[in-house]
C-alpha cells in the first residue's frame, strides 16, 4: 500500500512531467506560455519557459556515437545535465570537499552591493548555466534593492534546473520576471540578440552572470568563442560577472572532484546511465570507475570513467557496440584553474576590461567584473 510519502512523490513527479510536457509543447511552436499547471498561479508574463531549436548542433545521440567512436574517448560535460545529474550537481555543492560554492557564495555575499552599484541601472540580468540559481539570490536581493523590479533571463541545457530555480525565485520575489531559455549557451544568447529590437521593458542595461567556475569546462578557444558571444549581447558600459577558480595545491583540487562519499562519482557515472536510458545502452555502472587527475601542464582537474576490465557495450538505438580495453577510459570534463592574469588577458581578447576582482578570505575562487568595451 503507498504511503503518504510514496503519494506525495507521485503527485510531485505527476506535476514535474506535466510541466517539461509543456516544454516540449513549447519545442512544438507554441513557445512563450507559461508551463502548463501553472498559469494561474503566475500572472500573465511573469514565467516564460521556452526550448530554443538546436538548430545544427548535433544530438545527444549523435555526440554519443562520435565520442565513442574516437580515440581516445570522450562524452562532452554538457550530458551530465539531466533531471537526475542536475540533482547530483546540487548535492556536490553542499559537499565539504567542493569549496568552490561556498567561496564564491562568500563573495558574493560581501559584495553583491556592489557589483551592482558598479552598472549604470536599471538593469537585465542574463546567466549562462544558471542550474539551481541559489548564488543568483544574493544579485537578485542587491538589484531588486536597487531598482524595484527585474528581468531576469536564464539559460540552461536542463529543463528541470531551470524549470525548478524559475519556480523558486518567483515565488520568493513578486518583482521579479523570468523567461528561461532551454538551450546552449551560444544558442541562448543568440536569441536575446536577436530579439533586441523588439526588447521592451525598462532596462536598458545588461548584466551576464557566468559562475561557478562554468567556464573552466571550456578549452582555451571555445572559451574566447563563448565570451565574444557574450560581448556581441552587451552595449559598452554592460558587464559579465565571471567566477574562476584558481589555481591550488592537488591536495586540495582532488578532493573537490572524487569526495569520499562517492556523490561526484554517481555524477560522472550518470552519463553512462543517461545512455542507457536514453538510447537503450547496456553499460553496466559498476564495471566503470570514477578517476579525478590533475593535468599540471593544461591546469586543469580532469574527469574520466575508466574500464574495470576489457568489455564491449552494446546501444541498441544506435545500432554500436562498443569495445573497451581493461583500463581504458572514457573523459568526461576538463574543470581549467585561473590565475587573476589570465582571466585579465581573457577579457582583453574578447572586448572586455576588468574593473575589479574580488576574491574569498582564503583566496580560492575569484568573481570577476569584465566591462564590455
Ligand atoms: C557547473 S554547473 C554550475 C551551476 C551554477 N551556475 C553554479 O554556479 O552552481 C553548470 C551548469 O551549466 C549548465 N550547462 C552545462 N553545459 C551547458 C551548455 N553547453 N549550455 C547551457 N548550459 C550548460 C548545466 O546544466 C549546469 O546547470
Amino acid at each position: 500500500m503507498a504511503s503518504g510519502f510514496d503519494r506525495h512523490m507521485e503527485r510531485d513527479i505527476a506535476s514535474r512531467a506535466s510541466k517539461i510536457d509543456a516544454i516540449a509543447d513549447s519545442a512544438a511552436g507554441r513557445v512563450g506560455e507559461p508551463p502548463l499547471g501553472t498559469p494561474s498561479r503566475w500572472p500573465a508574463g511573469r514565467l516564460r519557459l521556452r526550448r530554443l531549436d538546436a538548430g545544427h548542433r548535433p544530438s545527444f545521440a549523435e555526440d554519443v556515437r562520435q565520442g565513442l567512436t574516437s580515440s581516445p574517448k570522450v562524452l562532452q560535460p554538457r550530458y551530465f545535465y539531466d533531471d537526475l545529474g542536475s540533482l547530483l550537481f546540487a548535492t556536490i555543492c553542499a559537499l565539504p570537499e567542493y569549496y568552490l560554492t561556498r567561496a564564491e557564495a562568500e563573495i558574493l555575499h560581501a559584495h553583491a552591493g556592489e557589483i551592482v552599484a558598479s552598472l549604470n541601472g536599471p538593469v537585465r540580468l542574463v546567466e549562462l548555466g544558471s542550474g539551481d540559481a541559489r548564488k543568483t539570490r544574493l544579485l537578485i536581493d542587491a538589484l531588486l534593492a536597487r531598482q524595484g523590479r527585474l528581468d531576469y533571463m536564464p539559460i540552461d541545457v536542463s529543463a528541470s534546473a531551470l524549470e525548478q530555480g524559475s519556480e523558486q525565485l518567483l515565488s520568493t520575489y513578486p518583482n521579479l520576471r523570468v523567461t528561461a531559455l532551454v538551450a546552449d549557451y551560444a544558442e541562448g544568447l543568440r536569441s536575446i540578440r536577436d530579439q533586441e529590437p523588439l526588447r521592451a521593458g525598462h532596462a536598458r542595461n545588461t548584466l551576464v552572470l557566468f559562475l561557478g567556475s562554468t567556464v573552466g569546462n571550456l578549452g582555451p578557444e571555445d572559451r574566447v568563442g563563448l565570451l565574444r558571444e557574450v560581448r556581441d549581447v552587451l552595449r559598452p558600459g554592460d558587464a559579465l560577472l565571471l567566477g574562476t577558480d584558481l589555481k591550488k595545491p592537488e591536495s586540495i583540487l582532488i578532493p573537490a572532484y572524487d569526495d569520499p562519499l562517492g556523490v561526484t562519482a554517481a555524477f560522472n557515472l550518470n552519463v553512462l546511465a543517461r545512455i542507457n536510458r536514453e538510447l537503450a545502452g547496456g553499460f553496466d555502472l559498476r564495471q566503470f570507475r570514477h578517476l579525478a587527475r590533475w593535468n599540471a601542464g593544461k591546469s586543469r582537474v580532469e574527469m574520466h570513467l575508466e574500464s574495470r576490465r576489457a568489455q564491449t557495450v552494446p546501444i541498441r538505438s544506435l545500432d554500436l557496440e562498443i569495445p573497451f580495453e581493461e583500463g581504458e577510459t572514457i573523459h568526461t570534463e576538463n574543470s581549467h584553474k585561473f590565475t587573476v592574469e589570465q582571466v585579465e588577458a581573457l577579457a582583453a581578447e574578447t572586448g572586455f576590461k576588468v574593473t575589479r576582482v574580488w576574491q574569498d578570505s582564503g583566496r580560492r575562487f575569484a568573481s570577476s567584473l569584465l566591462v564590455a568595451r
